[in-house]
C-alpha cells in the first residue's frame, strides 16, 4: 500500500485537480524546488492539457487517474467543488488528499478520510492572478496554513512548504474561516478603501490613474511603516496625532459626498483611537475629544 511517509520527497507523486490560477502557481513552483508533479485532471481536459503543458513531467488525465496515480493530491478547484469532487472519486486508503481553499473545513474531504486516505488542508496565504510566472514569484516568504490530524501529512505538506521557501502555520481545527478572514483584510479590503479614495478624486474631476498614482506610494510607505514599527506604532494620520480638527474636516466633506462614505471613515477612525491609544500616542482627553468628534452630527465641523 502506498503511504506518504514512505517516500522520500523526490518520489513523491503529486498530482492536482482543478488546473486554475492556484493550481498552475503551485504546481511551478513545486517544479522548480525540484517536486515535480505527475497528473494534472480538472472538470475539462482542455484546461489540465494547458496546465500540463506548463510543466516539464505531467500528464493530462481525469481526476481519478490523478488520485489512482498520486500520492498526494492538491484539490484546487473553486471552494464549493471541493466536497462533490471529493465524493466523486475513489480514494485509496494512506494515500494525501488536501484542499487550498482558506475557510473550507477540512471535513469536505471526508470521503476521502472514509476510504482510509490522510486528509488536510494547504492554504498559501497570496491572491493568485492571471499571470502564473508572476505567481510563482509572490510565493516564496509567504504563510502556509497546515491542517492535518494525520501527522504524517502535516509533517510532508510542512516540509513541502519549506522547499517553496513558505513559511507552515499550524492552524488548530475550527480556526480556519477566522484566519482567511483575516486575510480579506490585508488584501480584498485594501482595493475596497482604495475605491473609496479614487471616487473622492473623480469628485473633483481626477481619473483612477492619477488617484493610484498618488496614493499608491502613500500605500507602500503605510505597508513599510506596519512592517518596521507595529500595527499600533506604526499607524500614520490625523487620529494617531490627536488631530480632531482634521478629523472633524475630513467628517464634512464626506458627508457632502456621500454619508455612506462619511458613516465608514467614522466606524475606521474610533478603530484607530483604540489603535493610537494602544501604541500610548493619544491620552485620555485626546481620545474622548476625537470620539465626541466622531459622535457629532455629520454637517457638524
Ligand atoms: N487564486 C488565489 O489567489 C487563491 C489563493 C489561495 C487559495 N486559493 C484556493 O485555491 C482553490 C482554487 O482557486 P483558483 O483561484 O485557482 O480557482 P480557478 O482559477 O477558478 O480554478 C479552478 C479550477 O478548478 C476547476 N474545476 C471547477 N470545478 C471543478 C470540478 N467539479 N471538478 C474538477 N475541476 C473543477 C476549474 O475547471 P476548468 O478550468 O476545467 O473549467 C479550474 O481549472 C480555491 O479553493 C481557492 O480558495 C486560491
Amino acid at each position: 500500500m502506498t503511504r506518504v511517509s514512505e517516500h522520500p520527497s523526490a518520489e513523491l507523486r503529486l498530482g492536482f485537480i482543478g488546473a486554475g490560477r492556484l493550481a498552475q502557481a503551485l504546481a511551478l513552483a513545486l517544479q522548480q524546488a525540484g517536486l515535480p508533479v505527475a497528473r494534472v485532471g480538472s472538470r475539462r481536459l482542455e484546461s489540465a492539457r494547458v496546465m500540463a503543458g506548463m510543466l516539464s513531467a505531467c500528464q493530462a488525465c481525469d481526476p481519478q487517474e490523478v488520485t489512482d496515480q498520486c500520492d498526494l493530491v492538491f484539490i484546487a478547484t473553486p471552494d464549493a467543488a471541493i466536497a462533490p469532487v471529493a465524493g466523486a472519486v475513489a480514494w485509496r486508503a494512506g494515500q494525501g488528499v488536501v484542499h487550498c481553499s482558506g475557510a473550507t473545513s477540512v471535513a469536505a474531504l471526508q470521503p476521502a478520510a472514509d476510504a482510509g486516505a490522510r486528509i488536510g488542508g494547504f492554504h498559501p496565504m497570496q491572491a493568485f492572478g492571471a499571470d502564473p510566472q508572476a505567481a510563482v514569484r509572490s510565493l516564496p516568504g509567504c504563510t502556509v496554513a497546515i491542517e492535518a490530524a494525520d501527522p504524517a501529512l502535516a509533517a510532508r505538506l510542512h516540509q513541502l512548504t519549506s522547499r517553496l521557501g513558505c513559511v507552515g502555520l499550524t492552524l488548530p481545527p475550527g480556526a480556519r474561516a477566522r484566519y482567511h478572514a483575516s486575510g480579506g483584510y490585508a488584501s480584498q479590503h485594501v482595493h475596497v478603501l482604495l475605491a473609496e479614495a479614487v471616487r473622492l478624486w473623480q469628485s473633483w474631476g481626477a481619473t483612477e490613474q492619477q488617484a493610484l498614482d498618488a496614493l499608491l506610494p502613500l500605500l507602500r510607505g503605510t505597508l513599510a511603516s506596519a512592517a518596521r514599527s507595529g500595527v499600533a506604532a506604526g499607524m500614520p494620520g490625523p487620529v494617531s496625532r490627536g488631530d480632531a480638527g482634521t478629523v472633524g474636516l475630513h467628517r464634512q466633506a464626506l458627508q457632502a459626498v456621500d454619508p455612506a462614505m462619511r458613516d465608514l471613515y467614522d466606524q475606521l477612525c474610533l478603530r484607530g483611537v483604540v489603535l493610537a491609544r494602544r501604541a500610548g500616542r493619544l491620552d485620555d482627553g485626546q481620545a474622548q475629544t476625537l470620539e465626541q468628534v466622531l459622535s457629532r452630527p455629520p454637517d457638524a465641523p
